[in-house]
């Protein structure tokens, strides 16, 4: 099954709806916001983790997998919320964060408590000598991915947080422990899943330092990694459903065969590549304007080539861990609502599931905080020190820090005009920016030619038309600097994407616009009143034949 008509729509739970007034956003929440999700058009409910946790990395920190921390509410909201969503037509994906664990959960306190039967599950080693880890290997929120833990005289492995020390997938204990878990929530009516970071499970054989990288290169989609997703999926009862991967630094060879439905991995992959274009020497604590030739050149070899592969790929732009991208690809002040709405249709029409991150379909900008103390992220905290180490002024790490915090995309989802954005009736966790006065929910949807709107006729749209779903796809104008544009192709049937990613006019380079017209292409959708003679700042338009 390709869920190739299916659109998914992502909720931050703590940033969602708080319902009982204590500035977290709750189950209850997302509950009683079920009527504007089913107005939305979406099939899928994507929950990022709700699961009791210490809350280090915003609940990637799993204390319990099969329970509800008491912040967002309870088992009985959890089986409400199935239950309603369903009868709304819309199904719930949870979030399976089997890569590592919380240092709080029961297996870790088990191992460092000596249980050596628990001690089995995780990666644990001496080092190269006293006070040396094991290997030079970086964590992906800075310094390094060994923690010495004196209780038991060992280091253990953690590819992110100190709090979050990697389970050992090489222990068919774990591998079935963590089958359990996901078919526990498949038995509570669950119907799709997302996996954190699934590729980084299968560690390499020989731990040897890298000398070329931070390491993430060496346990990116290792060897074993096909044949525990595959035995995953099998153990789990879970083929047939929605099932996507995020997954780390991988290649295109690796997501084909994650995706491809003859090798019973995965439904589709999340990859990243088209997300670090903006990344200057691919450092994405440095910052350069995006390269819109890079991201041109990524997509193609992307949608070709899981075209080519039999594979299929999630289609996305923004999630928890990203900055917003109508402040980073688009022009968030004079053109929020032309950029925000061309930046969705340019991935809209492609080979692949749309995944809607909440907030997104409103034009939700960056955080623009003013100041350190109002970022609450982990990574943020974690590199604003490092940057200033490196020598970066405050006001320097700031603005860095500003444009590629995780907490840009985790403030609150902006409902109405009211104090708190509508969120809560209380000052949130973390702070809204100013402008939700004019960019909700409620505004929007009394705009008729808002991003809201927007969103809704493109989620219709694929849901009608067998070319978005099916249809080949070429890329167009692949000299242009400023546009990007392809062809999906079904039955003689052609719809033609046309995308200004620039804030000018500027030309096509293989045919005018008016070549289209006049050779019976119309259009059936666009971001700006009729056609003029050049593309507007970042205007898109469709054509269809
Ligand atoms: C990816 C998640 O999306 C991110 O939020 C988290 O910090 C890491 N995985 C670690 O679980």
């Amino acid at each position: 099954m390709k869920f190739n008509d299916k659109v998914v729509y992502q909720i931050y739970p703590k940033s969602f709806q708080d319902s009982n007034g204590d500035g977290l956003g709750d189950l209850r929440g997302v509950i009683q916001r079920l009527d504007y999700l089913q107005s939305l058009g979406v099939d899928y409910l994507w929950l990022t983790p709700f699961f009791p946790s210490p809350q280090h990395d915003n609940g990637y920190d799993v204390a319990d997998y099969c329970a509800v921390d008491p912040r967002f509410g309870n088992m009985t909201d959890f089986d409400e919320l199935v239950k309603t969503a369903g009868d709304k037509g819309m199904k719930i994906m949870l979030d399976m964060v089997l890569c590592h664990t919380s240092v709080d959960h029961e297996w870790f306190q088990k191992a460092i408590n000596g249980d050596e039967h628990y001690q089995r599950y995780y990666i644990l080693r001496d080092g190269r000598s006293p006070g040396e880890p094991p290997t030079n290997w970086q964590c992906a929120f800075g310094g390094s991915a060994w923690k010495w833990q004196p209780q038991i005289g060992k280091w253990y492995l953690h590819l992110h947080d100190v709090s979050q020390p990697d389970l050992d997938w090489t222990n068919p204990e774990v591998r079935k422990e963590l089958a359990n878990v996901v078919k526990f929530w498949r038995d509570k009516g669950v119907m799709g899943f997302r996996f954190d970071v699934i590729n980084l499970i299968s560690k390499p054989e020989i731990f040897k330092d890298d000398t070329a990288g931070l390491g993430r290169r060496l346990f990116a989609d290792g060897p074993h990694v096909h044949e525990y997703l595959r035995e995953l999926v099998q153990n789990a009862g879970i083929e047939g459903m929605i099932t996507v991967g995020e997954m780390a630094s991988t290649d295109l060879e690796n997501c084909i065969r994650y995706s491809n439905p003859n090798n019973h991995e995965l439904s589709m992959s999340f990859s990243f590549h088209h997300l670090k274009v903006d990344y200057k020497n691919g450092n994405k604590w440095e910052l350069m304007p995006p390269d819109i030739k890079a991201l041109k050149k990524i997509f193609e070899e992307w949608q070709v080539g899981m075209q080519e592969g039999n594979g299929w790929n999630a289609v996305f732009y923004n999630n928890h861990d990203q900055p917003r991208i109508v402040s980073r690809f688009g022009d968030d002040q004079k053109y929020l609502k032309e950029s925000a709405k061309m930046l969705a249709a340019s991935i809209h029409f492609m080979r692949g599931t749309p995944y809607i991150y909440q907030g997104e379909e409103i034009g939700m900008t960056n955080a623009k905080y003013s100041s350190i103390e109002q970022y609450r992220d982990v990574e943020s905290l974690n590199y604003y020190k490092i940057l200033l180490n490196q020598g970066k002024s405050k006001n320097e790490a700031l603005k860095i820090i500003g444009e590629r915090s995780r907490d840009n995309s985790r403030t609150p989802m902006q409902w109405s005009s009211e104090k708190f954005a509508g969120f809560s009736i209380v000052d949130p966790w973390l702070s809204s920016p100013e402008n939700y006065k004019t960019i909700n929910v409620e505004t929007e949807e009394n705009d008729i030619n808002s991003v809201l709107n927007f969103y809704k006729t493109l989620v219709k749209f694929r849901k009608e038309n067998k070319i978005v779903q099916d249809g080949d796809i070429k890329f167009i104008e692949r000299e242009n600097d400023n546009v990007i544009a392809y062809i999906r192709t079904l039955n003689g049937k052609e719809l033609i994407i046309i995308c200004n990613f620039k804030g000018n006019n500027t030309n096509l380079t293989e045919k005018t616009l008016s070549d289209y017209t006049k050779n019976g292409y119309k259009k059936i959708l666009g971001n700006y009143d009729e056609l003029a003679e050049n593309l507007r700042p970042y205007e898109v338009v469709i054509f269809e034949n």
